[in-house]
Parts: structure tokens; sequence; C-alpha cells
């Protein structure tokens, strides 16, 4: 099964890994896969640091959604600003909502309720798909790294163990249920084939099992050397040393590979670095590196 079969129904993909391994980067390239498929998809940025609009190469989205392509839209999204919307909505009053959202209050549950910040990303994640202002048949959240990721994924149920009623419980029940159901909720893995990388990725995989019950839908291992010709042309001169890197780090990537291979037995996708600067033209390669990959 390729990889647009494989997600050809989940609501909710959400790629974590290592931080630098190319998560966003994937995300994009992900998401344009699944929208050159048919289906509608925005990609979920959390990061503040938005990288997310120069790989699609549109202005940076300041929040807004913002469109990147053929049903293909982006977005850089905060935990704060997804609280304060939401306490809007429920007080219908805009001057007392603005007051609430400004006490010392809110301030604190917002910064120290374990799991609410999380919480709140899931659920703009998912109001993207359902209801009313529905945007899309699926969002791929490029999630925080590792142990943050594992977070956002745990959040739903630490939620509903402190909060077990109300509206609040009542989401935190629908989405403990929609991160738990493989078939409405993929995770993705990405990592490169390096020693920290790997080490992560595979801490990241008991991580899961243990604070969320599941496994990764997939493991995809990003940026490799690709492997040196059989008999490579001589070097031109000057050029020795590049070539000796390259299959120093082509060893390096291998020994990785079977590392991971060791530890993980389920579904992985190999993409090789690619000598493009970060942009549209990288993610259009990946995409087309996607293509039939996964099986
Ligand atoms: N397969 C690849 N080939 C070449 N460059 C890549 C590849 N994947 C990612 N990059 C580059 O690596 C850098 C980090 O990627 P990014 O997606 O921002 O990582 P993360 O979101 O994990 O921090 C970016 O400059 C991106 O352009
Ligand atoms: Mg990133």
């Amino acid at each position: 099964m390729d990889l647009a079969q494989r997600l050809r129904r989940q609501e909710l993909v959400v790629v974590t890994g290592k931080g630098g391994v190319g998560k966003t980067t994937v995300s994009l390239a992900l998401g344009s896969l699944l929208a050159a498929h048919g289906r509608r998809v925005v990609v979920l940025e959390t990061d503040p640091r938005e990288s997310l609009h120069q790989l699609a190469d549109t202005a940076p989205s300041g929040g807004e959604i913002v469109r990147a392509g053929p049903r293909l839209s982006i977005q850089n999204v905060q935990p704060r600003s997804v609280l304060e919307e939401l306490v809007h909505e429920r007080v219908r009053i805009a001057a007392l909502a603005r007051r609430i959202v400004a006490s010392p209050i809110f301030e604190n549950f917002a910064a120290g309720a374990p799991g609410l910040k999380e919480l709140a990303v899931l659920v703009h994640a998912r109001r993207l798909v359902h209801g009313k202002r529905r945007r899309g048949d699926v969002v791929v959240l490029d999630a925080p790294a590792t142990g943050h990721g594992v977070s956002l994924l745990a959040a739903p149920q630490l939620v509903t163990e402190v909060i077990g009623r109300g509206p609040v419980g009542e989401m935190a029940q629908e989405l403990a249920a929609l991160v738990a159901d493989p078939e409405r909720c993929a995770v993705v893995i990405v990592t490169l084939a390096e020693e920290m990388a790997v080490q992560e990725a595979i801490e990241l995989i008991a991580l899961l099992r243990q604070r969320v019950a599941r496994r990764p839908d997939l493991i995809l291992v990003n940026g490799l050397y690709p492997p040196l010709p059989d008999r490579p042309p001589a070097p031109p001169p000057g050029a020795r040393g590049a070539m000796e890197l390259w299959a120093a780090r082509r060893a390096a990537n291998e020994r990785e590979l079977e590392r991971l291979g060791a530890a993980w037995k389920g579904a992985r996708v190999e993409l090789p670095l690619v000598p493009i600067e970060r942009g549209p033209a990288l993610v259009a390669a990946l995409r087309s590196l996607l293509v039939g990959e996964g099986a």
C-alpha cells in the first residue's frame, strides 16, 4: 500500500520527530501529496518560528489560513490564540471576553493547566475538518519535537482525567478517541539516519506506546546521502575530500538504518538529501519522491 493510499481516510496526520530533521518540510510534502490525490488539506504549523510559508513561498500567515496550491492550505497557529478564540466563542459579550482573556486567572490557567494548550491545538485541528467552519478533509499537523509531540497526543486523555465533564471534558473525550483511532489519526515519525536522531526516534516509539498506547504508522527517514555509484568516476582534482565525505556519510546512514531496522519492523519510507534550497521546488521534489513509497 503506498503512502497516499495508506493515508486516504485519516482526518489527522501528526508529524513529529527530533528538531531539525525536516518535520516541516516533510509535513508540507505529505500535505501536497494528499492534495494531489484529491483531498482538501490544511498543513498546520505550531512552531512560533514560522517557516512553513518559506517552503510554500507565501506571505507569513500571521495566524490566518493561507492558500498554498490546489486543495492545499497552510496555517501557523499558536495555542494561546486558539484558547482566546475559544473564550470569545463561549462568552458572547466581546468586552467581557476581552477582560477574561486579559485577566491573570486566565493567564495562569492557560500557562499552567497541564495539557490545555496542547488540547487547544487539537481542538483547532479537528474543527478544520469538522463542523460549520470546516476547511478541509485532512489536517497534517507539523507537531512539536519528540517529547512535546507525545504530550500533544497525550493531552486529551490527561485532560479527561482532570476535567471529566462539561464542554471541555467532552471535547477532550472526543479528541482522546480520535488520537487512539488509527483509522482516523496517523502518527508519522520523521528522523535522519544519524545517531542522535535515530536514538530519539526509537525513544519516541516507546514513549508513544507508554503514553498514548499506540504505534506510529510510519517512520520517515529523511535526508539520506544517496549511495555512491558502484564504480565512481575519478573525482576531479581537489574533489577527493568531498567524495570521501560522501562515502563516510553514506556509511554512517547505512549503520543507522540498520539500527533503526532492528528496533522498528513497521512501515518505513526513505527520502534522500536533495540539493535544492528550502522552498516550493524542494517540496515538489520530495513529494514526487514520495509517490509510490510506503509499501
Ligand atoms: N530531504 C531534504 N533534502 C534537502 N534539504 C532538506 C530535506 N529535508 C529538509 N531539508 C532542509 O532542512 C532544513 C530543516 O528542515 P525543516 O523542515 O525546517 O526541519 P524541522 O521542521 O524538523 O525543524 C530546511 O532548510 C530544509 O529546507
Ligand atoms: Mg519545523
